[in-house]
């Protein structure tokens, strides 16, 4: 006879059914990761993707056990994929990320089509007439969208465009893109992307938008100029690159969420991180995990949040202290062994209904 038998026999029917009720009841309570709270709230979670699969396992694992949705951290960029010449792209690394992505049931943003940073030299050194960049940019966008079709389920078409001066009248950042073929870049591009793949949802990303302020406004113009002109772009990325900081912003979120909502667009938080001045402490985990946490409890409540992504998930693999000299990190949500971080309870424990 089995143990199970015995156990039927020996513990009272009431004594077992509690017991199964209280094992119920804390499993419904505490779901077993990010992935799968953010499944039971409708929501995506998501990380960006250091490298490519295959390079470390413990990486690998805690991605697909934790996170529904993965974006390229490098590996979709123009200088990436098509580094040495015109309409020579090399496929190989993002689509290890996008193969790693379907076998483990995880949905691939794509990042990014248009942006001033990260261009292949053979690009940005050199002197296009406004037709020739326009047929640059359009091939580009074709291609990508033409190879990623039924793969990529949301493209940040155009990534940070809106001016960081703080002259309300200064909408657009001076760049290659903006130089050349004037404003209309930004419309041209979304128009693109839709007659290619007219299923994926296109996104305009940006930086420094989360909590209101001016850029926050010259991009919502900029996009309710869109809207009206009929510009097939279907939602806003927040990026969220923030601090510590923060911790007294973050209520600001929601209201920058359903205003844009209001514009019948989706938003995506698509980079978060909260940066840490090092070194960093239990206090400052601490006051990183509160913010964390506000942040992913707004992202499940308010309705027109659909994505929560971060910019990485463990300290091993962040671009922050890289870009700060060494001076800020410890931004993600696991540490450097892939241990939990106050960060990642708190988000766990904002996610839960
Ligand atoms: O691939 C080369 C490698 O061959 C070379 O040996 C090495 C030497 O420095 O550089 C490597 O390229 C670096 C690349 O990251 C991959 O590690 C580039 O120099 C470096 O500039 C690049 O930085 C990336 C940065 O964007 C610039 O593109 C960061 O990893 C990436 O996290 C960051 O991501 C951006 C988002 O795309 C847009 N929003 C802001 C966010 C953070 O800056």
């Amino acid at each position: 006879m089995s143990k199970l038998f015995n156990i039927r026999f020996t513990w009272p029917v009431p004594v077992l059914l509690g017991g199964l009720l209280i094992a119920l009841t804390a499993n419904a309570a505490e779901p077993a990761s990010l992935r799968e709270a953010a499944q039971a709230r409708g929501k995506l979670v998501g990380f960006a993707m250091f490298g490519k699969p295959g390079l470390d396992a413990k990486y690998d694992e805690t991605a697909v056990r934790e996170f529904n949705v993965v974006v390229c951290e490098n590996a979709m960029k123009f200088g990436c994929v098509c580094p040495a010449a015109r309409g020579q792209y090399d496929f190989s690394v993002p689509d290890a990320i996008v193969g790693f992505a379907q076998t483990n049931k995880v949905k691939v943003r794509g990042h990014c089509l248009v942006w001033h940073f990260q261009q292949p030299n053979w690009f940005s050194r050199g002197e296009w007439s406004k037709h020739e960049m326009g047929d640059i940019l359009h091939e580009h966008i074709r291609t990508m969208l033409t190879h990623y079709k039924g793969k990529v389920f949301a493209w940040d078409v155009v990534n940070e465009a809106i001016s960081d001066s703080k002259d309300p009248h200064e909408i657009y950042r001076k760049d290659n893109y903006y130089d050349v073929l004037g404003p209309e870049y930004l419309d041209m591009a979304f128009r693109w992307a839709h007659e290619t793949d007219p299923q994926a949802r296109l996104i305009y990303n940006e930086y420094g938008t989360e909590f209101g302020g001016v850029k926050f406004e010259k991009m919502y113009q900029m996009l309710k100029g869109m809207k009206a002109r009929g510009v097939p772009v279907d939602g806003v990325g927040l990026q969220m690159h923030i601090g510590l900081g923060a911790k007294n912003q973050t209520q600001k979120l929601g209201s920058t969420i359903r205003k844009l909502g209001e514009l019948g667009l989706e938003v995506q938080i698509t980079e978060l991180d909260v940066a840490i001045d090092l070194p960093c402490d239990d206090k400052k985990l601490q006051t990183q995990a509160k913010i964390f946490g506000d942040i992913a409890a707004t992202a499940m409540e308010e309705k027109a949040c659909t994505a929560l992504l971060m910019w990485g998930f463990t300290d091993k693999h962040s671009w922050l202290p890289q870009f700060s000299n060494g001076k800020r990190g410890c931004g993600l949500i696991f540490d450097e062994q892939y241990r939990p971080k106050p960060a990642y309870s708190a988000m766990l424990k904002a996610m839960t209904k």
